[in-house]
């Protein structure tokens, strides 16, 4: 197969859009060798969307309901881009047909149900992926280079956080990413899991942790329609709904290979529009990242004499294939959309070669584990072991 054909689920939504958009623009960055992709349906249950989705890919079957995508034999990747709540049933209903799967995060809302899915994906034999873009960034491929060489040497602690303010004025509209029974782990699955995925790339299996999850604001006004980046002026007589999982939480943590881990994520940081970074200490050096700077990767290594030992800025550039596959010259940032693009392209080779690459079902299965760890150990205030 060099022509991977895909349904996109929850079309109309902000990773709806996204994944579109990346399935159709990858080859012009990374070529045709890999294989190509056709997005053949998209799913929306929004019925003023259909002209927009319409013209974002030109042919595709619009849909109502995901299991007529599931049940279409035309498609080979379901990719869901719906609510977390969504995702382990949809994931599963299409595993179970056979189809390739693509899944935004959280893979699921529980570390059990995460375990099924990569258990029917591995009987299948079919390709999985979990949306984990941000470590996709090629300035992640330079720090996972630098540890695996031992520059670095050994591991000892890794500090990682993620802060938003999209909650952080506590007037801001309800959403179902405030609503347990939509978004059951809150925070820690959202925003946490992009954390997670960061050390599981870059440090290891976490092995224990103890977390506080918090709820600040436990009432919300109800805002119909309201999305990221609206500006919404209430009018006074909105109902208000309860917030019913975590905004925000603090998280000690130990690897498998022995490294400490300190983690704290948020979506009620007033002022901190998006902020993603990490350090990490090893025996031999250290690194640091920043979103703000977003292709910068910061080394420090013992190895420089001293007096003259300090953090280097290595801005990531056409040296790398994937940075190259964008851009001829250093440091004019990879954003976001970037990120999508590579994961676009990096599944559609996967298909097209019959080769895994991560972060696979089994990769999103730890990421979950460490989820319900926190949240297991925030409801009973104490230490738990992950297998
Ligand atoms: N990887 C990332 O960086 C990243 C960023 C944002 C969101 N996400 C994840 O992507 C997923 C979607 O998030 P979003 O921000 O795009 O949300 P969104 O609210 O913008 O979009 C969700 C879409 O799903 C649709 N939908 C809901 N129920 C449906 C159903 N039964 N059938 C068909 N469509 C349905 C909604 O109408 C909406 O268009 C979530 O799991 C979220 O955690 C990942």
């Amino acid at each position: 197969m060099t022509e991977v054909k895909v349904a996109v689920l929850g079309a109309s939504g902000w990773m709806g859009k996204t994944h579109t958009m990346a399935f159709q623009t990858f080859p012009h960055f990374f070529g045709q060798g890999g294989g190509t992709a056709r997005v053949v349906a998209l799913v929306s249950r929004d019925p003023k969307a259909e002209q927009d989705l319409a013209f974002r890919a030109p042919g595709a079957k619009i849909l109502k309901d995901w299991q007529q995508a599931v049940a279409d034999p035309e498609v080979d990747l379901i990719d869901i881009c719906l609510p977390d709540n969504m995702h382990y049933e949809v994931a599963k209903a299409a595993l179970l047909s056979g189809k390739h799967v693509f899944c935004e995060k959280p893979l699921a809302d529980t570390a059990e149900q995460a375990r099924e899915l990569a258990e029917i994906a591995a009987q299948k034999g079919v390709i999985t992926r979990v949306g984990h873009a941000f470590p996709r960034n090629p300035v992640h491929d330079l720090a996972k280079e630098i540890i695996d060489n031992g520059e670095i040497g050994q591991i000892k602690m890794f500090k990682g956080c993620q802060h938003v303010d999209m909650f952080g004025d506590p007037l801001a509209p309800h959403m179902w990413r405030a609503n347990g029974d939509l978004a059951p782990t809150g925070i820690v699955g959202d925003t946490g899991s992009h954390v997670f995925s960061f050390m599981a790339f870059l440090v290891g299996r976490v092995s224990s942790l103890i977390a506080d999850n918090f709820i600040v604001t436990d009432k919300r006004p109800v805002v119909e329609g309201s999305a990221f980046g609206d500006d919404n002026a209430l009018t006074g007589d909105e109902d208000w709904a309860d917030v019913t999982n975590p905004d925000g939480s603090n998280i000690l943590c130990t690897f498998a290979n022995g490294a400490r881990g300190l983690v704290d994520f948020s979506r009620v940081a007033t002022g901190r529009k998006f902020m993603q970074a990490y350090e990490i200490y090893g025996t031999k050096g250290s690194l640091s990242y920043n979103y703000d700077e977003v292709s910068r990767l910061r080394f420090y290594s013992n190895d420089d004499r001293v007096g003259r030992r300090g953090y280097r800025a290595i801005d990531v550039g056409p040296e790398h294939e994937t940075y190259k596959a964008f851009l001829p010259l250093p440091n004019f940032g990879l954003g976001y959309n970037e990120s999508k693009i590579i994961e676009a392209a990096e599944i559609v080779r996967s298909i097209t070669t019959n080769q895994p690459m991560w972060p696979t079902f089994e990769t999103g299965h730890h990421i979950c584990q460490i989820v319900d760890a926190c949240m297991t150990s925030s409801r009973l205030k104490r230490w738990v072991d992950i297998d």
